[in-house]
């Protein structure tokens, strides 16, 4: 399976601080917002994505993330020139998925909690297309499911002004090979652009459409107001803080989902030592002796 990763945008609810900064760059307590969606492919066990970000920004997350090599990733860039909605990176992305699953993250979602990566890699390998939702108590702001007695998806509508449920669509799409085609065959929104949420219609009209819901042992954040922007990271750090684990730690991950060795997480360490984000990682050396 590979990754398609959706960095553009212009950040409008983050101005000003998104003036001359891409809002996926901006840090979310101690590293930049796009660890944390890269973090969530690389658990679903990817290593090859594909990173969209707007023409002007795109120096900067190359600088940033390079190749992914030093985390054993493959890191390719594509440029979105206008932010004409979430299913076009379907489209510029079609040619790197050559028809095959994916996983498409948006680069301001940070989820965290327990078993994740059980439930990312389960749904990694499914038929038509798995989201996963969560509660909301505003669920007016986001693409919303409604589920049956048995769980299964019932309808699903992008910003309800009358929500059928409080569970608000989370920003990370497994699709399958068809993804692209369903992205072709819809057409701009009233706000001008082609909705997700059009796409996932597609699936689910078809029967393809599976829904994992995400309870209790979950937070959700999309941390694109500064409210959302403050809020994350003051989760970061309390769990970091209490802890002592990382969050979205992209050396820590890249070794446990074994795509770099302990000699090259010990490189890392060495890198990175002194510094606050590395902290952790002599001791995560230790444990891997
Ligand atoms: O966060 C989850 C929600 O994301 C879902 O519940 C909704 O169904 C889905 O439509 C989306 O809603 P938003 O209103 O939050 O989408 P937004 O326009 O804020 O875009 C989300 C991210 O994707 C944002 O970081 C910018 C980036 N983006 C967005 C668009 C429309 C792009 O890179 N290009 C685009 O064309």
């Amino acid at each position: 399976m590979r990754g398609i990763l959706l960095a553009g945008g212009a950040g409008t609810r983050l101005k000003p601080l998104t003036l001359v900064a891409s809002k996926q760059l901006l840090p979310v307590y101690n590293k930049p917002m796009i660890y944390y969606p890269l973090s969530l492919l690389m658990l679903a066990g990817i290593r090859e994505t594909l990173i969209i970000t707007t023409p002007e920004e795109q120096p900067r997350f190359r600088a940033l993330l390079g190749d992914g090599s030093r985390w054993g990733l493959s890191l390719d860039y594509a440029t979105q020139d206008q932010p004409r909605g979430i299913a076009e990176a379907l489209l510029i992305g079609g040619d790197f998925a050559r028809g095959e699953p994916l996983c498409l993250v948006l680069g301001d979602n940070i989820l965290y909690g327990h078993d994740l990566t059980r439930l990312l890699r389960g749904a990694a390998g499914n038929r038509g297309a798995t989201v996963f939702c969560h509660p909301v108590r505003d669920p007016q702001r986001y693409g919303v499911v409604e589920l049956d007695g048995a769980g299964r998806p019932v309808s699903l509508v992008e910003k309800p002004k009358e929500p059928k449920s409080n569970l608000a669509v989370i920003g990370l799409y497994m699709l399958d090979g068809a993804a692209a085609a369903h992205a072709a065959a819809i057409r701009p929104s009233a706000r001008g652009e082609l909705e997700i949420t059009d796409v996932l219609q597609r699936y689910l009209a078809a029967g393809e459409l599976g829904v994992v819901e995400l309870g209790r042992g979950f937070a959700w954040f999309d941390a694109g107001t500064p409210d959302s922007l403050l809020e994350t990271a003051e989760f970061v750090r309390t769990v970091e803080h209490r802890q002592g684990l990382p969050i979205a730690c992209l050396e820590e991950i890249a070794w446990r989902m074994g795509f770099i060795d302990r000699a090259q997480l010990q490189r890392l360490a060495d890198e990175l030592g002194g510094i606050e984000y590395g902290r952790y990682l002599p001791a995560l050396l230790a444990q891997a002796r």
